[in-house]
């Protein structure tokens, strides 16, 4: 999504970027857990589909049809001790998940649903998800202009229900039939103030000098 493709934010914990080629082989391995899979409820893909995924998410930036109304705003989870001891490429070794942000309600361009997966299971526990999902909440405020927030949770997903409910989402529906529930966060301006000072230490910068990588 052209918006946040050469960005990089600097949180305390987490150093977010976006998905490039670089990212795929590890996201891949990642997404061989029947666990992830049904925990994010994704379907597994092959290394060819996800290099496609990756590249349509390119393309789409470069289609240039997303700029006033952007599907999908992801972006790689890197652990921020790790990217700090080796600032830059390769990244891999440094990637702890990733957050993303969809826009899937064209009547109303002000809720965005946002997903989070902190896969690797040494970086869980220690706050990286909840940064990742305030510095997202604020890019989301702040930057597309959303006032509403989505999270759709599976009913058995004890530490997801946890960091959200923590977040301030409250409950709003339950799907039976998916054993699924949908948690919201209306961002009214004691909840934007407060957003903000959760995440005044976050620095933007340009991602790589602000150049695209190779595919
Ligand atoms: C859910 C998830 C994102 C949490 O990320 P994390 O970095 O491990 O969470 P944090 O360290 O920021 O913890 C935030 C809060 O979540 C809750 N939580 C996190 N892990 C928990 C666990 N294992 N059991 C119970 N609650 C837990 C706690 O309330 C915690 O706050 P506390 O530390 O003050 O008690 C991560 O476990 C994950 O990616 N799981 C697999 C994928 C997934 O379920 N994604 C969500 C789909 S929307």
């Amino acid at each position: 999504m052209r918006l946040n493709q050469n960005i990089l934010l600097l949180g305390k914990k987490v150093v977010l970027v976006p998905y490039t080629s670089e990212h795929v082989p590890r996201y891949h391995e990642w997404m061989k857990s029947e666990e992830l899979q049904r925990l994010t409820a994704s379907e597994p893909l092959t290394l060819e589909q996800e290099y496609a995924m990756q590249r349509s998410w390119r393309e789409d930036v470069d289609s240039g049809d997303l700029i006033d109304s952007p599907s999908e705003c992801t972006f790689i989870v890197l652990d921020a001790d790790k990217w700090r001891a080796q600032p830059g490429p390769p990244e891999e070794s440094c990637m702890a998940g990733d957050v993303n942000l969809f826009l899937t309600d064209r009547g109303d361009p002000t809720l965005g649903e946002i997903e989070v997966m902190i896969a690797e299971p040494s970086c869980r526990g220690r706050g990286l998800g909840t940064e990742a999902v305030l510095m997202m909440l604020s890019y989301g405020v702040t930057k597309l202009g959303l006032t509403t927030f989505e999270a759709k949770i599976g009913q058995d997903n004890e530490p997801s229900l946890r960091m959200f409910q923590k977040l301030h989402f409250e409950q709003v529906a339950v799907s039976s039939v998916f054993r699924e529930v949908t948690l919201r966060l209306t961002v009214s301006q004691p909840q934007r103030q407060w957003l903000l000072e959760q995440t005044s230490h976050v620095q933007e910068q340009p991602y790589r000098g602000g150049t695209s990588e190779p595919l």
